[in-house]
């Protein structure tokens, strides 16, 4: 069987068959530990250690049936699953980093891991020093020492876009590892590796779980020396997923690319009816041709994805009264999933920063953040048309 496209991959690659019971899907091993030695003539192997499994946090068979399927859609050699996002960032990133050593990462990053790098890190004695996303795409990096350059596709919350392209070619010939968070992007409308990434990370919470009702983290990588490291840092952390997550997760990628279509084209039409709406300032999404980062959004991503954001004219009560009048978008934070999310990340995303440090990123009282999902456009496009008539 010849398996190339996407969907194809998404619903075979990956899969653990076992032919003496003739299952059609991976099933859910809640075992945390393995006959040992186990003596079988046909032994399914841990990839984490190249020999038989031995206890579920080294490696797991429904976590690496997850783990086979998102490499294929990646398109990387190697897959580390973790128990989120935030555990398949620091074991990722404290895997290569050692006292002592430097980095850069843009200033606009999510807000833990924001915290990690300019508090815990700076507490191990890893330096950190960031940059505006326009002066990373410039490549206006003052120094010659960074051990890794570590950037997000499409920073929150107002959806800037991040030349991979050229900053994977600048950190190829600078030897610098480039990590990139994609999880805005997902593995659909974007694969890093291609654009020169070391490391791919993404909150598998978020589109590839799909449905808001799991927490994952999943990384890709090529080289072996990294995977090795990161599996060995996952070990000593602990921070390995449990199977029913995982499983979860596999059945999330097997839709991904069906729900990616269906995000990117709800968040085309919905951007472009806000952009028309005398009640919205500003609207800020890669695929709007008005947009600022169009031109490396085209470049960067093969689809422009379901999140937006956009400045209501008004202030914090007018946004109260929009989100109040909803019917489908429901108040959370999350994002990604199948049903429309919406939130003031000037309440909660980014409540921790100043009033001063907000203003000044553009994280106004009046900015709206939408992840929209999979439902019907027209019932989505009446439903923020009926809350923007009432304010
Ligand atoms: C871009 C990004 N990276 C990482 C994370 C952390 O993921 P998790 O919540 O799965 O730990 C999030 C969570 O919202 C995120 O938005």
């Amino acid at each position: 069987m010849s398996i190339k496209g996407f969907n194809s991959k998404a619903v075979h690659a990956g899969d653990l068959y076992i032919p003496e019971i003739g299952n059609v899907t991976t099933p859910i091993f809640e075992d945390s530990t393995y006959k040992y030695p186990n003596s079988s003539e046909t032994i399914i192997t841990d990839n984490t250690s190249k020999s038989t499994f031995l206890y579920s946090r080294w490696g797991n068979p429904t976590v690496q049936s997850f783990e086979n399927k998102y490499k294929s859609l990646e398109k990387t050699n190697h897959a580390v699953a973790f128990s989120s996002g935030m555990g398949a960032i620091t074991a990722t990133v404290l895997s290569i980093m050692k006292s002592g050593d430097r980095m850069l990462a843009i200033n606009v990053l999510y807000g833990q891991t924001y915290y990690f790098f300019a508090r815990t890190l700076k507490s191990y004695g890893i330096d950190v020093d960031m940059i505006s996303v326009d002066d990373m795409n410039k490549l206006k990096i003052q120094r010659n020492d960074y051990k890794i350059i570590y950037i997000e596709s499409i920073p929150n919350p107002l959806m800037d876009v991040l030349d991979i392209k050229k900053i994977g070619k600048y950190c190829r010939e600078k030897n610098i590892i480039l990590i990139v968070d994609a999880t805005f992007a997902s593995p659909f409308n974007q694969t890093p590796v291609d654009f020169g990434a070391d490391i791919i990370i993404h909150s598998g919470t978020k589109y590839i779980g799909g449905h808001s009702d799991i927490l994952i983290g999943v990384i890709g990588c090529n080289n072996d020396g990294y995977y090795n490291s990161i599996v060995d840092m996952r070990k000593t952390l602990g921070a390995t997923p449990d199977a029913f997550q995982a499983y979860l997760a596999y059945r999330g990628l097997k839709t991904l690319g069906l729900r990616m279509e269906r995000h990117n084209l709800n968040g085309m039409k919905i951007a472009e009816f806000l952009e028309s709406s005398k009640k919205i300032q500003e609207v800020f999404y890669p695929g709007l041709k008005s947009g600022k980062y169009y031109e490396i959004a085209e470049d960067n991503l093969k689809g422009f994805g379901g999140m937006i954001s956009f400045k209501l004219k008004g202030g914090i009560e007018e946004s109260h009264k929009f989100i109040k009048n909803l019917e489908i978008p429901m108040p959370a934070v999350s994002l990604g999933g199948v049903e429309s999310l919406i939130t003031i990340p000037a309440e909660t995303t980014h409540s921790e920063m100043t009033e001063e440090e907000r203003e000044k990123s553009g994280i106004t009282d009046n900015l709206i953040r939408l992840s929209v999902g999979i439902e019907d456009s027209e019932d989505l496009i009446n439903d923020l048309m009926q809350a923007l008539d009432k304010i």
